[in-house]
């Protein structure tokens, strides 16, 4: 049987000629060619200029919680894509991230068998993509595929028209700034502007770059009011941070100016009231990513962190899922978690709490000496007796693997019924012993961290991120490792 292709490109190349907005377009365009080829989900991607994330433009048939499984960083998700190329995955469930499935666990969660991706090219430039997703394993004809791709220039076109509508906007602020209007400077990045309106906004934008929220900047206009020859009002919001789907508004703090953009908001709320927008604030910023887990609370210190690997939720999200999955593998059992302190007090005390079994969590305290030679020795024992009891080690971070593999072969000597090793962090770069880890949070760069437990010198522990530190930082701080 095969697609209804052509009434879905007429579907299609009808609502781009609209003048909906993009996220409404996105999901048409998503729901037609998912349909068409008889996937159950599809998801439009843009691919950010900077080349790194892939932002969702339009889904259809998706989980809102799928879409928000994280950033696909477009060099772990399906990479081949980037090079042109069209992407298969048959069967997901035997694939794990170093073939390019960079979430897997949310895959199967969401029920999904295959994946097809499908470049959007512009002039043999890739821009984004179309992944279609099917519950059953299943393949795709050739007019399937030929049918995508034509989708894909389609959304070429609409991709290209996004850059177009910022540019005009731009140029028409410009405009309007320097009266004596030679032709304006376009910035080489539309979607990343290298200069804003105001100089607020480009704070919030670093501050998003630093919490690694993706962002775009003025990316749809809102008719508020219109009158005899169209529309007689706009509303630009400043930024849109897909993700958290939601449209922010910059304030100063004119109080004229708070005024009457409160007055458009609650306009656009009306007229829109399936559009998240808020009003915020320089003092709001933080309050709002906090809400979100982007952001720490109080004094801690983060003075020397570069950028935040990952976040409070993204950790969350995560801890669940090896939880999940302990829990499932020691059904029916009772477990000993075993802790080294003190780095591992944060990702301890969310992992226990996310499991459905029976547990006794125990922690060791060992110091080291001896500079690079690193010789172990055990401060604090543990409490409970082991022999013949399921125990799995739980780390913070495994890097050179010498201090694991020291415990390892400590605890083994007791006899345990079992012994495994779950790390929320892998640094497998540095791997000098080797040692088997069965569950693994998230596999790192050769990077100095700190965060969520991890110190530089007894500092950083209490952050609820994970972050890099300052180049400068880092080299001190692989010196100064402690526990
Ligand atoms: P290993 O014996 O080299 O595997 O060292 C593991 C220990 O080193 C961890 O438990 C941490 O305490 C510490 N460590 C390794 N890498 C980092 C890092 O990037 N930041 C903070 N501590 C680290
Ligand atoms: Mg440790």
């Amino acid at each position: 049987m095969s697609g209804n292709y052509y009434p879905a490109l007429k579907q299609i190349n009808s609502v781009c000629n609209s003048s909906f907005g993009l996220r409404k377009i996105g999901n048409s365009i998503a729901k037609s060619a998912a349909k068409a080829v008889r996937g159950q989900g599809c998801r439009i991607l843009f691919l950010n200029p900077l080349k790194r994330y892939l932002v969702t433009i339009g889904s259809y048939g998706l989980s809102d919680l799928f879409l928000r499984k994280g950033p696909l960083d477009a060099r772990k998700s399906l990479p081949d894509i980037l090079d042109g190329k069209t992407v298969y995955i048959a069967d997901i469930a035997g694939i794990a991230a170093e073939h390019g499935i960079q979430y897997p666990e949310e895959d199967r969660k969401q029920g999904i068998a295959s994946i097809l991706g499908i470049p959007i090219a512009k002039d043999d430039k890739v821009v984004g993509e179309i992944r279609i997703y099917t519950r059953e394993i299943r393949e795709f004809s050739e007019s399937d595929r030929n049918f995508l791709l034509s989708v894909a220039d389609v959304c070429a076109l609409l991709f290209e028209r996004m850059e177009l509508s910022i540019l005009m906007e731009r140029s028409y602020k410009a405009d309007k700034e320097k009266l004596e209007s030679h032709v304006p400077q376009l910035p080489t990045n539309a979607l990343r502007p290298t200069s804003f309106a105001h100089p607020s906004e480009e704070e919030f934008a670093k501050l998003l770059d630093f919490y690694r929220i993706e962002w775009l900047y003025e990316p749809r206009a809102f008719p508020l009011r219109w009158g005899d020859n169209g529309v007689a009002e706009m509303f630009t919001p400043d930024f849109y941070l897909s993700e958290m789907d939601l449209y922010v508004e910059l304030t100063t703090l004119k109080q004229s100016l708070i005024t009457e953009k409160n007055r458009k908001v609650r306009r656009l709320k009306e007229l829109y009231p399936e559009i998240n927008i808020k009003l915020l604030n320089k003092y709001d910023y933080t309050r709002l990513l906090a809400k979100y887990g982007y952001s720490f609370a109080g004094e801690a210190k983060a003075e020397g962190i570069e950028r935040i690997l990952y976040s409070d939720t993204q950790i969350q999200r995560r801890v669940r899922v090896l939880a999940k999955r302990i829990s499932q593998d020691y059904a029916g059992e009772k477990l000993v978690l075993v802790g080294i302190l003190k780095g591992v007090v944060c990702f301890m005390s969310d992992l226990m709490r996310n499991l459905s079994l029976p547990v006794i969590p125990d922690f060791m305290a060992i110091s080291r000496y001896g500079g690079d030679a690193r010789v172990v020795q055990i401060t604090k024992d543990l409490d409970s007796t082991i022999t013949g009891q399921h125990v799995l080690m739980v780390e913070d971070i495994v890097d050179t693997g010498m201090t694991l593999n020291y415990v390892l072969k400590y605890i083994l000597a007791r006899n345990p019924a079992s012994l495994h090793v779950c790390t929320f962090l892998d640094k497998r770069v540095r791997r000098i012993v080797d040692v088997p880890l069965k569950y693994v949070g998230f596999e790192i760069k050769d990077e100095f961290i700190v965060g969520y437990g991890l110190d530089r010198e007894g500092e950083y522990r209490n952050l609820p991120f994970i972050g890099v530190l300052h180049h400068e930082l880092m080299k001190e701080g692989a010196k100064a490792k402690q526990g």
